[in-house]
């Protein structure tokens, strides 16, 4: 999904503001002065806030700009309140003591219950999902389990032993180069060092243009793809996650592990499965991670992408969920997930929907370790930053190219700049350096 946010730099501002004064002379000096002097404060007010946050997690220094976990912990959503506003789900107003456990317990009692599907219910709804809702469904008030056959199968992958991690990864079919950036940077099998690992692109019935033949000439090359027979539209992406959990549950079912992401996202994989999946301690069961959005309302704008029309969908709130761009859940997930989804009704919000099911099945999604893990912005880059965090996102392939090279090159003491980063004249260099995007 690509969730739009527009970065702000107050840094590069002043500094661009610094440039253009600086050819208008005499009138712009004093200003000049004044700028740079505001300048210094701001570096150092940065400084003082920034160095006891550092010390725990070197990451914080990204979210500048955010600063979310004091706000958060109080349960002060005004800060993520803007962040979302241009874009995605409306925030409800805020309530202080909004309790998230009640909250989730009521959306399963009340909310997905309007959602189950039932023979007599008259579904006549809008956003096209009509046509495919007819399609999948089954009797019995249950959807149609495999409503869509298999163009592309991988069937024999787990074959011989379970993997340690599936990557299930959504991709539109014509993103020949996205996948070909991601096979050579995060979806490298040299990045499971050892342990099993299964990488899969998700696709779905190409809509024009694009010729089949080369997707299937790619499959064949790669062994990496599986595609049913749905339209490959926005609108479809929850069939098409659903597709990647039903293979799962039936060809990999004892997976240890799996992840869902999008071809825009980079992913470290060996931080994923080094520090948080840790493949030497015991499996997890019922676990499911990721960016997690808590009480955010359904989107009543009928123009916005992500319009929930309330006869679709009629609770205030949505369930927990984590956002789709990456969340990781162990291998029986898989299995749950998808035979729950077999009783409600289809939403066009994957992400959304995942986390209905999840709350019908009465399972909450946990907090990543710690907060910047997974992120579904564009986290800006340094090799100390990407060293520590699981997902960012909006990246052109030859981006992740770029950064995974530089990343591999520096892994052995990917902080080293980072005291340097923090005074004031390196960051002007490193802006520089990123100043290509
Ligand atoms: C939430 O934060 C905003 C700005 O940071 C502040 O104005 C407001 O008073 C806070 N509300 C509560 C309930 O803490
Ligand atoms: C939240 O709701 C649950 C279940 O209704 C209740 O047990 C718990 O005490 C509530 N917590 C707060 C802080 O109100
Ligand atoms: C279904 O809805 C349509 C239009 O909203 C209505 O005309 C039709 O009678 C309804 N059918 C049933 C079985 O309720
Ligand atoms: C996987 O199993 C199938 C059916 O049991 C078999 O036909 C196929 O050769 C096996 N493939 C591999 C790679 O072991
Ligand atoms: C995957 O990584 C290995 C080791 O770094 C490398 O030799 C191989 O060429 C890579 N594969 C692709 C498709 O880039
Ligand atoms: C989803 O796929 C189905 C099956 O191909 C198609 O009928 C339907 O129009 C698609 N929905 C959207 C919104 O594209
Ligand atoms: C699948 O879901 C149905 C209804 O939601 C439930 O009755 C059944 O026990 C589930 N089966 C498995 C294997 O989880």
């Amino acid at each position: 999904m690509q969730w739009r946010r527009r970065h702000c730099c107050p840094i590069k501002m002043t500094w661009n503001v610094k440039r253009s004064l600086f050819r208008t002379h005499v009138a712009g000096l004093l200003s000049l002065a004044s700028l740079f002097a505001l300048f210094l404060i701001y570096c150092h007010q940065d400084l003082l806030q920034g160095r006891s946050w550092l010390r725990d997690n070197p990451l914080v220094y990204t979210m500048r700009g955010l600063r979310p976990h004091k706000e958060r912990a109080k349960g002060n959503q005004s800060t993520l309140r803007s962040l979302w506003k241009d874009n995605t789900y409306v925030l409800p107003k805020p309530s202080v003591n909004f309790n998230f456990s009640s909250h989730q317990a009521e959306i399963t009692a009340r909310g997905i219950v309007g959602l189950e599907i039932s023979p007599s219910s008259n579904n006549s709804n809008t956003i096209g999902n009509t046509k495919s809702l007819h399609r999948e469904m089954g009797v019995g008030g249950r959807l149609a389990a495999q409503p869509y056959h298999w163009l592309l199968n991988e069937p024999y992958k787990c074959n011989e032993s379970s993997p340690f991690l599936v990557l299930l990864i959504a991709a539109e079919p014509r993103q020949l180069e996205a996948r070909n950036a991601i096979r050579q940077t995060w979806g490298n099998e040299s990045v499971a060092m050892g342990y099993g690992f299964v990488r899969l692109f998700l696709l779905g019935r190409i809509p024009n243009a694009y010729p089949q033949s080369s997707v299937d000439e790619e499959s064949l090359q790669h062994h990496d793809i599986i595609q049913q027979d749905f339209l490959d539209t926005y609108y479809n992406l929850t069939i098409k996650t659903l597709m990647g959990m039903s293979w799962v549950a039936r060809y990999c079912p004892h997976a240890r592990y799996v992840m869902k992401t999008d071809s825009d996202m980079f992913v470290n994989t060996e931080y994923l499965i080094q520090k948080l999946l840790k493949p030497n301690t015991a499996p997890r069961q019922n676990y499911f991670t990721g960016y997690l959005m808590r009480g955010y309302a359904p989107n009543r704008n009928k123009d916005s992408k992500w319009y929930m029309p309330p006869e679709l969908y009629s609770s205030e709130r949505y369930p927990i969920f984590c956002s789709g761009t990456g969340y990781v859940f162990s291998g029986d997930m898989a299995a749950k997930i998808y035979n729950a989804s077999l009783s409600i009704r289809r939403l066009h919000l994957e992400d959304v929907y995942v986390g209905i099911c999840l709350a019908k099945l009465r399972i909450d999604p946990v907090p990543p370790p710690n907060e910047f893990l997974f992120n579904h912005w564009r986290v800006s880059y340094s090799s100390c930053k990407y060293s520590h965090l699981i997902t960012s996102h909006q990246f052109q392939p030859n981006e992740l190219m770029k950064y995974w090279n530089h990343l591999q090159s520096n892994k052995h003491n990917p902080c080293l700049n980072m005291a340097k980063d923090r005074s004031g004249r390196p960051r002007h260099r490193k802006l520089q350096w990123e100043g290509l995007r």
